[in-house]
């Protein structure tokens, strides 16, 4: 039996298929390549010495999804694939819904075609809103304030009426927190088209050269050091979170909602000296006013993984630094 990767050559998904290999599991991944490069297919092979079953397309088409599950036998899908930047899906909300509610929508129609019943879904901490107090956990109420965030809790919603209809449906509705870090090779990471949007990729950019200074988004929070607070998780430790989601949902029928962070905050100040600390580069910054929509605190509670999948994460801030920079500077510095 085999795992579809949706989105598997993406940041988070390149990195799950190389844990998924390395515990053993066939994998079989789908991308548009919209946010992600043909080249990690090669460097997925490099890393774990398996080649992968790839086909190129689109979630959103049918055709392709009744070719894959006709070719492989799938037992469970582990589903990334889906557009992410958040100012972009308040321009166009519209592709938004459409490719990530319509396409989760389509690859379950095609799931229940071929009676595959087991999916691990790439939720977010954004699903918590801008009114609940940290520690996030997973049965405080869930909103959005922007499209992207509408579209992941439309897609716990409709899965949660999938297993409520069918009593051998299993789905893991996984809460992602800061996803930073890269493989230790230093071939795989995040790949952000144009200006980054999340802050470690922007520092990357800085550190690299590439872009003048960091502009902080506020100083004046009630923070440690008045800069916003989030729970950075390394990528591999994610990924790693869904080999234990998967082997979870072998064995569950049913929803749950699993937060996956560490429970612990760093703020942008405290992350950026841990980058200055780790690769000897001074980042510049400039303290401008707060994001539109940013909360000041978030963190998990990560209690949930460790009591239902035995998992949690091991990697400290200075080794997410040190793997972002790797990757980001090319090998040069580290
Ligand atoms: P990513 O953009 O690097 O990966 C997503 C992949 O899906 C890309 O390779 C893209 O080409 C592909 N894709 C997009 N739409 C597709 C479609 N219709 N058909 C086929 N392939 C398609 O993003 P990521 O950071 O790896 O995130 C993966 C998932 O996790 C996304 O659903 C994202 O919303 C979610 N998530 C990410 C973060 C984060 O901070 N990175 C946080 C919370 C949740
Ligand atoms: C953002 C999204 C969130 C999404 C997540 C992962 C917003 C409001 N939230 O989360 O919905 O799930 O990315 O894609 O966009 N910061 C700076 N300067 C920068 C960039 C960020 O100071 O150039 C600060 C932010 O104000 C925040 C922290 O760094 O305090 C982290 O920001 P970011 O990496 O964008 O992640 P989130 O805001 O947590």
């Amino acid at each position: 039996m085999s795992v579809l990767v949706t989105g598997g050559t993406g940041f988070i998904g390149s990195h799950t298929a190389v844990q998924l290999a390395q515990a053993g599991e066939d994998i079989v991944i789908i991308d548009n390549f919209s946010n992600s490069k043909p080249e990690v297919l090669g460097k997925l092979k490099t890393i774990t010495g398996k080649e992968m079953r790839f086909y190129e397309g689109d979630i959103r088409d049918g055709t392709v999804l009744d070719k894959i599950f006709s070719e492989n036998a799938i037992e469970a899908v582990i589903h990334f694939a889906g557009l992410k930047a958040v100012g972009e899906s308040v321009e166009k909300p519209l592709e938004y819904y459409e490719n990530n509610v319509g396409g989760t929508v389509n690859l379950l129609e095609a799931m229940k075609r071929r009676g595959c019943k087991k999916m691990i879904f790439s939720s977010s901490a954004t699903v918590y809103g801008n009114d609940n107090p940290v520690p996030f956990v997973e049965d405080m109420s869930t909103s959005a304030i922007n499209p992207y965030g509408w579209t992941k809790v439309m897609i716990e919603h409709i899965l949660e009426s999938v297993c409520a209809s069918d009593p051998e449906f299993s789905a893991v509705l996984l809460r992602y927190f800061n996803p930073i870090g890269a493989h230790k090779s230093g071939l795989i990471g995040e790949d952000p088209q144009g200006i980054p949007n999340n802050l470690m990729p922007y520092i990357m950019k800085v550190a690299a050269g590439e872009l003048p200074y960091l502009r902080v988004y506020g100083a004046d929070y009630d923070t440690v050091d008045g800069t916003g607070v989030r729970d950075f998780i390394h990528v591999v430790d994610l990924a790693d979170g869904h080999v234990a989601a998967l082997r979870y949902a072998r064995a569950h029928a049913g929803v749950e909602a699993v937060n996956l962070g560490t429970g612990k905050g760093t703020s942008v100040f405290e992350l950026v000296s841990a980058v200055e600390k780790v690769t000897g580069i001074k980042i510049p910054y400039e303290v401008v006013g707060r994001r539109t929509g940013d909360i000041a605190i978030c963190y998990a509670d990560a209690s949930k993984a460790k009591r239902l999948f035995e998992w949690k994460a091991k990697r400290g801030i200075e080794e997410m630094c040190e793997d972002s920079a790797r990757w980001a500077l090319k090998n040069k510095i580290l």
